[in-house]
């Protein structure tokens, strides 16, 4: 493949997003871009400063004062807010849960935006998130927009839950992944949507590697 196209990787909360699009840019040495984690560090700094996530222009006046920075790596990407590492952090359930209300905020959108199209300028990226086909690379070369069943997904994180050494209840999952992915799609600016010429991949049954397989064919056709 010569050709170093842009991938865009949309839908709801643990459809395997990251998971497979990590796996697809290792197998064509592409960077993969986790977008998901900027808006999670900076629920993570508003929720240390105290702030009222629901306050647009409290949240917003973070902004000028923050350095997210992504550091690709050979096992995913590490996340670096003013200097600190908080990979880890910014996926423990007061950030998955404030996420939403952050990331619904207008300029904190454009912020976000401005910075991962600055990232993907040059190609060679597989980016993942809720808007990356229609607000971020509309012009991508392959758009997918990658679904599973919300009890799939349930199952999914709680199964993650375990082998990172906690318990949790699939059922609870659910009720907050249907609220995020309610929250996500019905926000007023770039809401979690379907761009028309995104490839639809449901996972409910399909392995990771069968996913990675199917988006790798769909980018081939896109090269060659
Ligand atoms: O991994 P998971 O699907 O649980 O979430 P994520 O990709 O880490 O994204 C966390 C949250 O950030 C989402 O629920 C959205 O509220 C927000 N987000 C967004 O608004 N736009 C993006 N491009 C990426 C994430
Ligand atoms: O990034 P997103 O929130 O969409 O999902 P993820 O964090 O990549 O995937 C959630 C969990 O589902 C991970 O533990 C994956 O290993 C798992 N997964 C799976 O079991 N089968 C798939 N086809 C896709 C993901």
């Amino acid at each position: 493949m010569d050709m170093k196209i842009r991938i865009a990787i949309d839908g709801p909360a643990a459809a395997g997003k990251s998971t497979i699009a990590k796996l697809v840019a290792g197998r064509l040495g592409y960077t993969y871009i986790d977008t998901g984690a900027m808006y999670r560090a900076l629920t993570y700094k508003a929720l240390q400063a105290g702030i009222d996530l629901e306050k647009a222009g409290e949240v917003e006046a973070l902004l000028p004062g923050t350095q997210i920075i992504l550091e690709p790596g050979a096992d995913g990407q590490t996340v670096l807010l003013d200097g600190e590492d908080v990979t880890a952090v910014i996926r423990t359930a007061p950030v998955t849960n404030g996420v939403s209300a952050v990331s619904a905020h207008a300029g904190v959108r454009a912020y976000m935006v401005a910075e991962q199209r600055r990232m993907a300028r040059e190609g060679g990226v597989v980016m993942d998130g809720r808007d990356i086909g229609t607000a971020v690379i509309p012009d991508a070369e392959l758009k997918v927009f990658m679904t599973a069943s919300v009890e799939e997904r349930a199952r999914r994180r709680h199964l993650e839950n375990l082998a990172r050494g906690f318990d949790s209840d699939p059922e609870q999952l659910a009720r907050e992944i249907a609220l995020r992915d309610k929250k996500d799609s019905e926000r007023k600016v770039s809401p979690l949507i379907r761009a028309e010429d995104a490839v639809l991949l449901d996972t409910t049954d399909m392995s990771i590697e069968e996913a990675a397989d199917a988006i790798i064919g769909l980018a081939g056709k896109k090269v060659g």
